[in-house]
């Protein structure tokens, strides 16, 4: 089906580098402004022509049909040198056998027993939390979320050190992997700082990758969690994952599912400490249901507005903030004809922050996720996890992770912002709030 809305292009392309400076300096910007020019509208990078998808309804047709906008572009071409041909980055033809080899590592059964292990990790992480201390809110996430991970999806071998290690040169790959992807080719392969600190991060990364999967095929033990999953797992000829493909899903599971959860939590910390009034009902929330004790997975249906504040959350700072695609046969989009080979952009930040979508788009309002609110919005328009055969197959991770995670820590914490600085957000390969310092005060000392 072909939709006709209207094509436009973006103004400001300067000679030569057309909008890598807009797309560089101010990205989140410069992105919210591009709907008034249309639906489609295309960008230049240097030499090169993409499309911005600027409406739910043809986000909604790029995301449903997974075979025509294939994964592919600057964001992918970056993300491939890190994560090769794993779940999230393959291509069309073989995406369906990963998907079904990997889906039984998401059912509701699982995600039962994931969130034991999250709950016991959340519960160690924050035994470590003092009364007047103050932390990286983000590396503090990071860190549980890693944890968690590693924990839930690979029992891992590793040392504490070692996976220090990991944690570190992934957060260097991921910080990359976003400048490399607005460079020109030619200046990747120059050896500036940031490109050599890439690819050492990727030495180290591959090693330990090995060393996990290793130590797994020597023990021969089912841990019952993902990895031994992958390993057991066979698809319809009977093959199992080589070494290659085990080694692109166990860094793309790392990548993908902690620092972007990671981010979600702290940007909810920070809307919580600006929003009194939203912290305080949530807190009520919290304390009815939880009383200071660890939440479980049973207590998830009953947290109904720390999900409201988590989507709100996922809304204004979606941690995936721009995405590629790559159009694999000649498509008209918005009336226009665009040839094979053509950058699709699709962003969850600008699509969220349409005010004719969302009535007072900067504000941050969980009440705008009750159901009587929901059922009008159109299909396309709320994509954190984006959308169709490519939808993040972690969302019901992320979620019960991120809502164990704020409802425990705002019943036993209050997370107070250091006078004097101004968090920002900060856009790399997940959107960050920085800098992002908070003092902890213990919830029982400080009523
Ligand atoms: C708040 C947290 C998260 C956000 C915002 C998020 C966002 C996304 C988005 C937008 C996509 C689609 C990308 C595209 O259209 O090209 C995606 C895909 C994916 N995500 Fe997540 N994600 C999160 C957490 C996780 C977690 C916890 C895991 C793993 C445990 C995970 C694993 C994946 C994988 C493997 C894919 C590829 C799915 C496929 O192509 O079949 N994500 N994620």
């Amino acid at each position: 089906m072909t939709l006709t809305t209207q094509a436009g292009v973006a103004p400001g392309g300067w000679p030569i580098v057309g909008h890598t400076f807009a797309l560089l300096r101010r990205p989140l910007e410069f992105l919210a402004s591009l709907p008034v020019q249309g639906d489609l509208v295309e960008i230049r990078l240097g030499p090169q022509r993409l499309f911005v998808v600027c409406c739910p309804e043809l986000t909604h047709q790029v995301l449903r049909d997974g075979r025509t906008y294939d994964k592919g572009g600057p964001f992918y071409g970056q993300l491939r040198m890190l994560a090769g041909d794993g779940l999230v980055t393959c291509v069309y033809g073989s995406h369906r056998r990963q998907r079904q080899l990997l889906q039984p590592g998401f059912t509701r059964a699982r995600l039962a027993l994931y969130a034991t292990e999250m709950s016991r990790q959340l519960d160690a992480a924050l035994a470590t939390w003092r009364d007047g201390q103050v932390i990286d809110v983000l590396s503090a996430m990071n860190e549980l979320t890693t944890k968690v991970t590693a924990r839930a999806l690979f029992t891992t071998p590793l040392s504490p050190q070692q996976s220090t290690e990991f944690l570190h040169t992934l957060s260097a790959l991921v910080e990359g992997i976003f400048l490399r992807m607005i460079m020109p080719a030619w200046l990747r392969r120059v050896p500036l700082p940031v490109n050599r600190r890439f690819e050492r991060a990727l030495s180290t990364t591959d090693d330990l990758t090995y060393e996990i999967i290793n130590a797994y095929r020597r023990s021969g033990v089912d841990h019952g969690d993902l990895l031994s999953m992958m390993l057991a797992a066979r698809d319809e000829h009977g093959d199992a994952l080589t070494d290659t493909e085990l080694r692109d899903q166990v860094v793309t599971f790392w990548g993908a599912g902690t620092e972007s959860t990671a981010s979600l939590l702290a940007w909810s910390l920070h809307l919580l400490a600006e929003h009194p009034d939203v912290a305080r009902r949530l807190r009520a929330e919290v304390d009815a249901v939880l009383g200071g004790r660890v939440a479980g997975h049973a207590d998830v249906t009953r947290l109904e507005y720390t999900a409201r504040v988590l989507n709100e959350s996922l809304r204004l700072y979606p941690p995936a903030w721009i995405i590629t695609r790559l159009l694999t046969t000649e498509t008209t989009l918005a009336g226009k004809t665009l040839p094979a080979g053509t950058i699709l952009i699709y962003s969850p930040y600008l699509i969220h922050r349409r005010g004719d979508i969302y009535p007072n788009p900067s504000q941050f309002d969980p009440d705008r996720w009750l159901p009587h609110h929901t059922t009008t919005l159109p299909r396309g328009a709320f994509i954190p996890f984006g959308g169709g055969n490519r939808r993040c197959i972690g969302d019901n991770f992320a979620v019960l992770e991120a809502t164990l995670a704020l409802a425990t820590i705002t019943s036993r914490w209050h997370l107070q912002p250091l006078p004097g600085t101004t968090t920002k957000p900060q856009p790399r390969t997940a959107l960050r709030p920085h800098p992002l310092r908070m003092q902890l005060h213990h919830r029982n000392t400080h009523l």
